[in-house]
């Protein structure tokens, strides 16, 4: 079977990574991008450059979009308008779950199929095994194009019919992320503070971090089933070492956001009366911050 033509909306650093995966992919590639230069090595490698969103949809019977964010999605689909009409959309833009689900109710009631997807990776891992994409929306859209989905990265999740399911699972995602480079430098500038290099510091991050992979399910299952039995181990434990890493911060004069967020999490639970509970008993307090 001949690799089927697609469209690609946006060639910003994403969206020319995307395009070039398809292109070696062996898919016929229109693209079209609201800076028309951004297209010139694209069109080397074999690109149809368009001037119009209107005619990127009209190419394909699959429009990939990758733009900066919800709102230029929103601009793009309205030049498309009545051109939006019987085709397929990929929207691999970031979003909160609310823009996703907006998005696709529009595209719907104009008449197409939506499918939202995020992207985990940077660019340079498009396009290789290394690739990882999440979709939701409409799962008919994933089973037609999954090959061609496929081209930009071996692993594509579809993780079910609600279209804001993809960008969920993205923030939580990134959240984790962020925390997780925030904490090792907060780490990196302690252990700083008495002349050890990050470098040096690194091996041992990464041994602590395949810990902190062993404790995850424990953490699930607490969550899911609200017990919290903290026979291996408690949160009047754990302040304890939570309050000697910001005394030693503190001694050292070195910020502390990063750490006093868990202590702060874990002083609440134990001032709720919960002192002997597991960690997973600060998803209490999460959840009710919240409301
Ligand atoms: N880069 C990464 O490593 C990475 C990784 C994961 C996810 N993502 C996601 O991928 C998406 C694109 O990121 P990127 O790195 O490609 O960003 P980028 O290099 O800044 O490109 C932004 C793209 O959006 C277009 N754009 C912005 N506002 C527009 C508007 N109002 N109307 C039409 N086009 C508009 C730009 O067009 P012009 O060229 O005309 O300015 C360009 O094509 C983002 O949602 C980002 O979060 C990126």
């Amino acid at each position: 079977m001949h690799p089927e033509p697609v469209s690609m909306l946006g060639l910003g650093a994403m969206g020319t990574a995307l395009a070039g995966a398809f292109l070696r992919a062996g898919h016929p590639t229109t693209v079209w991008n609201r800076t028309p230069a951004r297209a010139h090595d694209l069109i080397s490698d074999g690109a149809i450059a368009v001037t119009t969103p209107v005619e990127a949809v009209a190419a394909s019977r699959l429009a990939v979009i990758c733009l900066l964010d919800a709102p230029a999605v929103g601009a793009v689909l309205d030049t498309i308008g009545d051109g939006l009409r019987a085709s397929t959309i990929v929207n691999l833009t970031s979003s909160t779950p609310e823009e996703a689900r907006a998005l696709s109710a529009r595209v719907i009631a104009s008449g197409a199929r939506y499918l939202d997807g995020k992207i985990m990776v940077p660019t340079s891992l498009v396009g290789t095994d290394g690739g990882f994409f999440l979709y939701s929306g409409d799962s008919a859209v994933f089973a037609e194009h999954e090959v061609t989905l496929r081209s930009l990265g071996g692993d594509a999740n579809l993780l079910g019919d609600d279209p804001g399911q993809s960008a969920l699972y993205d923030l939580g995602m990134l959240g984790i992320f962020f925390n997780g480079m925030a904490s090792f430098l907060h780490a990196a500038a302690l252990v700083g503070a008495d002349g050890v290099p990050a470098r040096t510091f690194l091996p041992y991050a990464e041994r602590i971090l395949a810990v902190l992979r062993t404790s995850l399910p424990g953490l699930a299952i607490g969550v899911d089933t609200g017990k919290h039995p903290g026979a291996e181990d408690n949160l009047d434990m754990e302040l304890a070492a939570l309050d000697h890493i910001v005394r030693t911060s503190e001694a050292r004069h070195i910020d502390t956001t990063v750490p006093a967020v868990p202590r702060g999490l874990a002083k609440a639970a134990i001032d709720a009366g919960h002192g002997r509970d597991s960690f997973s008993r600060v998803i209490d307090l999460l959840r009710q911050s919240g409301r």
